[in-house]
């Protein structure tokens, strides 16, 4: 019933305490790890982070889409978002990644979110709820996003992470090398 409910039906394992939400279909690869780096911006701000990246053009309708200030170098303060803005209508290019540090307070507003018109309770609707009532972050993290929700993104991350494998790149290479593309 959507990405809220799955949040919501997670309430019993947090325990009332701050949490992640990791969507696998969003891969990052970066130097100090994607979430890490939005731990310490919560401890800064002992705020909801999610994570944001840029994105120009129509692909923005494929995302939770920010209305923000920014604060800092990278950091947003959030005071709206919209789920799959048609293009014209996005309040910004900031995109919500699937990367997301939540406090508790959410699952009140999971609770009360209404399904969208396809029956789905959308994260980004109750975050957008909670983002009227107590300070909230976007944060855009410094890394690059592979989408493995898409064939071609998830065939760049296979043959990127096998590249940079130490287990496997000289093998993987080789093959690449050596591979007779056929006409
Ligand atoms: C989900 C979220 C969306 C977010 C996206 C990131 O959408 O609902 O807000 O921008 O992940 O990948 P989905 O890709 O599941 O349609």
């Amino acid at each position: 019933m959507g990405l809220g409910h799955a949040v919501l039906v997670a309430r019993d394992w947090v325990d009332d305490e701050p949490f992640a939400v990791l969507l696998g279909d969003d891969i990052i690869d970066a130097d100090v790890p994607c979430l890490k780096q939005m731990i310490d911006i919560f401890e800064r701000y002992r705020a909801p982070v999610v994570g944001v990246m840029p994105i120009d053009g129509p692909e923005i309708s494929r995302f939770g889409v920010i209305r923000a200030e920014p604060v800092e170098p990278g950091v947003y303060r959030v005071s709206d978002m919209v789920e799959k803005p048609r293009p014209e209508e996005a309040p910004s290019n900031l995109a919500i990644i699937g990367r997301y540090i939540l406090t508790p307070d959410i699952f009140a507003e999971l609770e009360r979110t209404q399904p969208d018109i396809r029956g789905e309770i959308q994260l980004t609707d109750a975050m957008r709820a909670l983002a009227q009532k107590r300070p909230f972050y976007g944060y855009q993290f410094k890394g690059r996003r592979y989408d493995c929700g898409d064939k071609l993104g998830f065939l760049q991350a296979t043959v990127e992470f096998a590249l940079k494998h130490a287990d496997i790149s000289r093998d993987f290479r080789r093959y690449l090398k050596n591979l007779r593309l056929e006409e």
